[in-house]
C-alpha cells in the first residue's frame, strides 16, 4: 500500500471509546472525519459486533486494549486502513504480523503512563504488605472495636529485596522509588540493563534468584508467548513464604490458578493485581483471598495521564494519515 501521500483531509478516524484530552480537536483541526461511538455523550464498551461493524471504511482507528486485532477485524476495517492506535502501552491485543502484511502501521503510547503506573505498582505493593484491603473491609463491617495489638500484621519494608521482572521503563520507575524505603533492588532480564542499574543501583541476577532472594516481586514484562504463565506453581514454589508478588503487566504472565492456590496455602504472604488472566473474568475463588489485593486495570488512569494518553494516540495517527512514520510505530 502506498503510505507516502497525505490523506488526512479526506481520512475517516474511527476512535472507540470517547477517551480524555483534546485528541478530537486535533483530529477534526486537520480535516479528519472523527467517527466516535461515544458522540451522544455516553461511554461504554462496545460489542465484539459494533467493534467491527464501526471500523470499517476507516483510514485510522484509535482503540482499547480489549479489543482484538486479529484477521477478522483487519479484513472488517478494510484495506484503505494505514493505522491501528492502541491506547495503551501494551499491545498484546494486535496481531503484528497481520498488521504487516497488511502493510498497516501499529502504535503505542509509551512513556506518559509510565509514573502512574509504577505509583499503582506501589499502591498494591503496600496495600498487600500492610493488609490494607482486608483491614478497611473489617471497619466498614463494623468490626473495628479500638486498637488491636495483634490485628492485621503485614510485612516491613525498609531495607528489604524488591525484585524486578522486566526492566523497563515502568520496571525502572517502580525500581526508583525503592530508594525512599532503602531497599535492595535485583532485576530480571534477557540482557544486562546499565541504564537500569545506573537509576536504581539494581543487581541483574537470573529468574530463579530472584524468586528466591525477593521480599517484594513487581511484574513489568510486557504478555509475549516467552512471559505467559512466566510465574507459576514451580515459581511460587521457590518464593519466600514473607513473599508479596504485584502483577500490573498482564494477567496471563501469571498462572491465576496457581497464584490462588499459593495465597490459600501460604505459600506466600499476599499479592496485589491490577490485571488478570482472562479480564474482567477472575480465578475462582480470587476474591475470596484476603490476601489479595485486587484493582480493576487502573494502572494509568489518572485525569492527566489518560489526556495525554488520548493525545499522543492522535499524534500517531496523524502523522500515519500524512505518510510520515508515527512517532511510537510498533510496527
Ligand atoms: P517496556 O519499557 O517495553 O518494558 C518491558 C521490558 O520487559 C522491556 O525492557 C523488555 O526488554 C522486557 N522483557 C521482555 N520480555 C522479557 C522476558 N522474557 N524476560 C525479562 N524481560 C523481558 O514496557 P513498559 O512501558 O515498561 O510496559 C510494560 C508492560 O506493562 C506493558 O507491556 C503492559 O502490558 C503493562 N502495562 C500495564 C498497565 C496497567 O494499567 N496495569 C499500564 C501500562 C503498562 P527488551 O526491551 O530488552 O525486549
Ligand atoms: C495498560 O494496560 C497499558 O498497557 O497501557
Ligand atoms: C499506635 O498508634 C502507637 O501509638 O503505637
Amino acid at each position: 500500500m502506498d503510505h507516502t501521500t497525505d490523506i488526512s483531509r479526506e481520512a475517516k478516524v474511527c476512535i472507540t471509546r470517547n477517551v480524555k484530552g483534546s485528541w478530537k480537536e486535533m483530529l477534526s483541526d486537520a480535516g479528519v472525519r472523527v467517527v466516535c461511538p461515544d458522540d451522544d455523550g455516553g461511554d461504554r464498551a462496545w460489542s465484539r459486533q459494533e467493534f467491527l461493524t464501526c471500523i470499517q471504511g476507516c483510514h485510522g482507528v484509535g482503540c482499547m486494549l480489549s479489543e482484538r486485532w486479529d484477521a477478522e477485524a483487519f479484513d472488517a476495517a478494510g484495506e484503505q486502513l494505514r493505522v491501528v492506535a492502541n491506547y495503551a502501552v501494551g499491545y498484546n491485543n494486535i496481531d503484528l504480523e497481520e498488521a504487516r502484511s497488511r502493510g498497516v502501521w501499529v502504535t503505542n503510547t509509551p512513556d506518559v503512563l509510565t509514573d502512574a503506573t509504577a505509583d499503582v505498582a506501589w499502591a498494591l505493593l503496600m496495600a498487600a504488605a500492610r493488609c490494607t484491603g482486608s483491614a478497611e473491609r473489617s471497619l466498614r463491617a463494623g468490626e473495628f472495636h479500638g486498637w488491636e495489638p495483634n490485628g492485621f500484621l503485614g510485612v516491613d519494608l525498609v531495607g528489604r529485596t524488591l525484585g524486578i521482572i522486566g526492566a523497563g521503563r515502568i520496571g525502572t520507575a517502580t525500581a526508583r522509588r525503592a530508594r525512599g524505603w532503602d531497599m535492595q533492588v535485583v532485576y530480571a532480564h534477557h540482557r544486562s540493563k546499565p541504564e537500569f542499574e545506573q537509576a536504581t543501583g539494581g543487581r541483574r541476577v537470573d529468574l530463579d534468584s530472584l524468586l528466591a532472594e525477593s521480599d517484594f516481586i513487581s511484574l513489568h514484562v510486557p504478555l509475549t508467548p516467552e512471559t505467559r504463565h512466566m510465574i507459576g506453581a514451580r515459581e511460587f514454589g521457590l518464593m519466600k513464604p514473607t513473599a508479596v508478588l504485584v502483577n500490573t503487566a498482564r494477567g496471563p504472565v501469571v498462572d491465576e490458578a496457581a497464584l490462588v492456590e499459593a495465597l490459600r496455602s501460604g505459600q506466600i504472604f499476599a499479592a496485589g493485581l491490577d490485571v488478570y488472566e482472562d479480564e474482567p473474568r477472575m480465578a475462582d475463588g480470587l476474591v475470596g483471598l484476603e490476601n489479595a489485593v485486587l484493582l480493576p486495570h487502573i494502572g494509568s488512569a489518572t485525569e492527566h495521564t489518560r489526556a495525554v494518553m488520548g493525545e499522543l494516540m492522535a499524534t500517531n495517527i496523524l502523522a500515519a494519515l500524512r505518510g510520515q512514520e508515527p512517532p511510537n510505530k510498533i510496527s
